[in-house]
């Protein structure tokens, strides 16, 4: 962990209240790790998972849910952020033929581990899931380092189901899913693979438990040991 100042580089709204976050100053970070940022007036900082980190800008894709995301969206460039970095375990890279699936929010940091599969001159297949078009986003993004499959509740783009449905017929050696629990519980009709969990978080570093989770080797902490599991590990 690092206690880290950044610099606002830039907002940029996208679909579905999510918004491109880009800021300068952080350390190298792993897809699959994340920050916590400060938000002026909040007791408790926000943890949000890399998007991607290229050239020293560190770009997070953040959901408009409540209050803090809402305050956080009013940053203006140039601006501070208190944030604690380098938080958290990475996804791994093992796999030679690899399907990424996301389900909203949680496509946000399968966009930088598509970007590091790229790297290692590997294409992966990625299944996106949104509740409907509208709510679709970094889909020309994705299509630069993935073979992209979409899949929305309404069918409004699309395949017309879940992400984890659309991604059944794919082949693939592992995968690596990040959304809501419903969905990364689900994933393990695709075999092996690494899961991202969400987990409300105090302290973002190992210290207060609150993020504990069962496990097939005991409790673990979502933020330290986590937040990407194997997903046969995890206990639902
Ligand atoms: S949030 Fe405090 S231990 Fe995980």
């Amino acid at each position: 962990m690092k206690h880290e100042i950044l610099k606002v580089l830039g907002l940029r709204a996208l679909n579905g209240g999510v918004y491109e976050l880009s800021l300068s100053g952080a350390s190298k970070m792993r897809a699959g790790q994340f920050v916590e940022l400060a938000v002026p007036g909040f007791f408790l900082r926000r943890p949000i998972s890399v998007a991607d980190l290229e050239d020293g800008v560190l770009t997070l894709l953040v959901k408009e849910v409540g209050e803090g995301t809402k305050k956080l969206r009013e940053s203006v460039k140039g601006e501070s952020v208190d944030a604690l970095t380098c938080l958290g375990n990475g996804f791994d890279l093992s796999s030679s033929s690899p399907l990424l699936v996301g389900g909203g929010i949680g496509c946000a940091p399968l966009f930088k581990l598509a970007k590091e599969f790229a790297a290692k001159g590997i294409r992966p297949r990625a299944v996106l899931g949104f509740r409907n078009a509208e709510e679709a986003y970094y889909l020309d993004e994705f299509a630069r380092y993935c073979d992209v499959t979409v899949a929305t509740d309404d069918g409004s783009l699309g395949i017309k189901g879940n992400a984890v449905s659309a991604a059944r017929d794919i082949p693939h050696d592992r995968f690596y899913a990040c959304g809501p629990a419903v969905m990364l519980r689900a994933a393990r009709v695709l075999g092996e693979g690494q899961i991202s969990l969400e987990a409300r978080m105090g302290c973002g570093f190992g210290a207060c438990m609150g993020c504990s989770i069962k496990t097939t080797s005991g409790y673990a902490r979502v933020c330290k040991e986590g937040p990407v599991f194997e997903a046969a590990e995890v206990i639902w």
